[in-house]
């Protein structure tokens, strides 16, 4: 006899998934293409470093073997690369993995986290994981964070506030004395999460390293950064917190044994040490950003102002759906942004200058007709 008693917990019920930006092959399928160009997901257009894609080479005799669970080499490396204790340190299966052992760590049934808004779905999707509320600050007419009403929003119920910096989908950044500002107002029992997934491309004097002006001045920050954005290993799945030890030690023990695999694991590592190709890659996505902002200005649309990541935020004119489809036939895939909170809007990764002119031409037939 049934007892009525849910099997999925309701909380569960009641998340709406994240939609990831739709891949390549289905768009090649789906429409008939050959040539399809995904500037959807932030992903660098460059791929792995070249030293990375030696060392995934050199796992491939050892892929019966469970990789690190204590993923060893990498926080070491890490550890020294940022100048802190490897106890500071968790990785994970990306920064969306981190975020998600954060949240498991924090975050009790009724407890609450503050983000901006529009902004990346995984802070507030994790918490309705736990059972806990996000609490979405709308973003100032900049695009930027409000720190006055995020810090008006913090109550008793508080556990992270994250800022997402740059901000996903908006591009925008806020400044060190803007940040140094908010910490000093946010209450010692609240975690401040930076999310600098897109750090290595910021070019920016008043932005912010986190870790070397917070995690090593011993605020209460967690940072995070990712090998999935300029070291071209999104499929990879690695990134990490750095932070307050008594928080890492907890999302270390919620990592599940063996989410970083050994191709990940070598190839982040292997990434840490070429800092010529960074900087090169930062100051052509740079130069790719200038020409993107022109490209769509030039189409009539005009791009969030201040971006500084490898993407902008476009208000769309025409319906965002009919955009982003039409696009979709011409073989550019972009991003909608219903799930970030931008529904009338959408998000263009900086692409290659071929990609770029592909799009440039694409949007041309689309909005010229
Ligand atoms: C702001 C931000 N944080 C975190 C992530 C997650 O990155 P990953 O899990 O690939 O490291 C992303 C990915 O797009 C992002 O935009």
């Amino acid at each position: 006899m049934s007892s009525g008693r849910p099997l999925i917990r309701p909380v569960i019920e009641a998340i709406e998934p994240y939609r990831p930006g739709k891949p390549l092959e289905a768009v090649r399928r789906e429409f008939g293409l050959t040539d399809v160009i995904k500037l959807a997901s932030n992903e660098c257009p460059l791929g792995p470093f070249p030293a990375a894609l030696a060392a995934i080479d050199g796992c491939t005799t050892e892929l019966n073997r469970y990789p690190d669970g204590a993923v060893q080499r990498l926080q070491a490396a890490l550890a020294v690369r940022h100048g802190v204790d490897t106890d500071q340190i968790c990785a994970g299966s990306g920064a969306d993995g981190c975020i998600d052992m954060l949240s498991q760590a924090v975050l009790d049934p009724g407890d609450e986290i503050i983000c901006g808004w529009p902004s990346f779905p995984s802070y507030a999707i994790y918490a309705a994981k736990q059972g806990a509320l996000a609490i979405k600050v709308a973003l100032n007419e900049e695009g930027r964070h409000d720190f006055d009403a995020m810090r008006a929003a913090i109550g008793p119920r508080t556990k992270l506030l994250y800022v997402c910096h740059p901000n996903n989908p908006t591009g925008t950044m806020d400044t060190a004395a803007e940040l140094d500002a908010l910490l000093d107002a946010v209450p010692a029992d609240v975690l401040t999460v930076i999310d600098q997934a897109y750090f290595e491309y910021v070019d920016h004097p008043d932005y912010p390293d986190g870790v070397e002006r917070y995690v090593k001045a011993g605020r209460r920050v967690l940072v995070l950064r990712t090998f999935s954005k300029i070291y071209g290993l999104a499929g990879l799945r690695v990134g990490y917190a750095i932070g307050p030890r008594e928080v890492c030690a907890s999302m270390v023990k919620l990592r599940r044994p063996f989410d970083i695999s050994s191709p990940a694991q070598a190839a982040a590592v292997a990434s840490l040490d070429d800092p010529g190709e960074l900087s090169r890659r930062r100051a052509l996505n740079s130069a790719g950003r200038v020409e993107l902002e022109g490209i769509l200005r030039a189409s009539g649309l005009e791009p969030v102002a201040g971006a500084v990541g490898n993407f902008v935020m476009v208000p769309t004119l025409a319906p965002t759906d009919e955009l982003f489809e039409a696009l979709l036939r011409q073989g550019v895939i972009v991003r909608p942004l219903h799930g970030f909170g931008a529904p009338s809007a959408i998000r263009i990764t900086v692409g290659t200058p071929q990609e770029l002119t592909a799009l440039a031409e694409a949007l041309a037939r689309v909005l010229g007709s």
